[in-house]
């Protein structure tokens, strides 16, 4: 074990990490979501704040323990996600591991839908802001390095290397979900993709993948 500062090597800087689904409302009691358990961006802020990072974790609705050293804001939807991110900043490193719902209802209903009111209803969606765009493209106030991740049925180094491009961020973290085990799931197997490389990382337990992306960031920003 490393002691010292050699074992904190982010004390000093801060951290910005996004994690879980976001939940957008369509009446009080239904909404849209995405899949997320929260493991992998929670194990995150916790490797960050074990290398002496200070972390700011910015969870949608998940049922997990804040990690200790870490402050924890709690949001439900996608533009709540958007303003807590830029109310973290500045920050030296942003890793962006929510799966943020692409779509919202462009008008939640105040009161609740009611079945027998002439069938289903006809909902208009409208597209959520990009948070890792956003943040990407946010001037000064930018981090230094900025980490997006992308979950992936096929293709995943393509699309990963399409997101880097389009999110203007600087590594994409990529995964197969259709791997047994990902989706809710203790482990990970994913691909670290930067401007000019792509390294395929060993199947490992999502602290353990965790604790890899924490070391390289320490790296990056050392
Ligand atoms: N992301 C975000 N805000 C959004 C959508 C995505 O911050 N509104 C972030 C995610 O947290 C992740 C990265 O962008 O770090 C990629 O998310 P993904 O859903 O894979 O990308 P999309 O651009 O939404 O593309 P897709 O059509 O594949 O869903
Ligand atoms: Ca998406």
């Amino acid at each position: 074990m490393l002691e010292g500062p050699a074992a904190k090597p982010l004390v000093g800087k801060r951290a910005l990490v996004t994690a879980g689904p976001t939940f957008e409302p369509i009446d009080p009691v239904r909404g849209i979501t995405n899949r997320s358990s929260g493991k992998q961006g929670f194990a995150i802020a916790e490797a960050l704040a074990r290398l002496g990072a200070e972390v700011t974790l910015i969870a949608g609705p998940v049922f997990l323990p804040t990690p200790p050293g870490v402050k924890r804001v709690d949001v439900e939807t996608a533009r709540q996600m958007l303003a807590a991110s830029q109310a973290a900043l500045p920050a030296d490193v942003g890793v962006f591991v929510a799966a943020v719902a692409d779509w919202r209802v462009d008008e939640a209903f105040g009161a609740k839908l009611k079945k027998e009111k002439g069938g289903p209803p006809a909902l208009t969606f409208v597209e959520n802001p990009d948070i890792l765009a956003t943040l990407s493209a946010s001037g000064p106030q930018r981090p230094k390095l900025v980490v997006g991740f992308a979950a992936e049925t096929d293709h995943v180094e393509e699309h990963a290397r399409a997101k880097l491009a389009r999110k203007g961020c600087d590594w994409i973290i990529a995964n197969d979900v259709t791997q047994p085990g990902v989706m809710g799931g203790g482990e990970n197997a994913v691909l670290l993709v930067t401007k000019d490389k792509t390294e395929r990382w060993d199947r490992a337990a999502k602290d353990a993948v965790a604790a890899q992306i924490a070391a390289r960031i320490a790296q990056a920003l050392a």
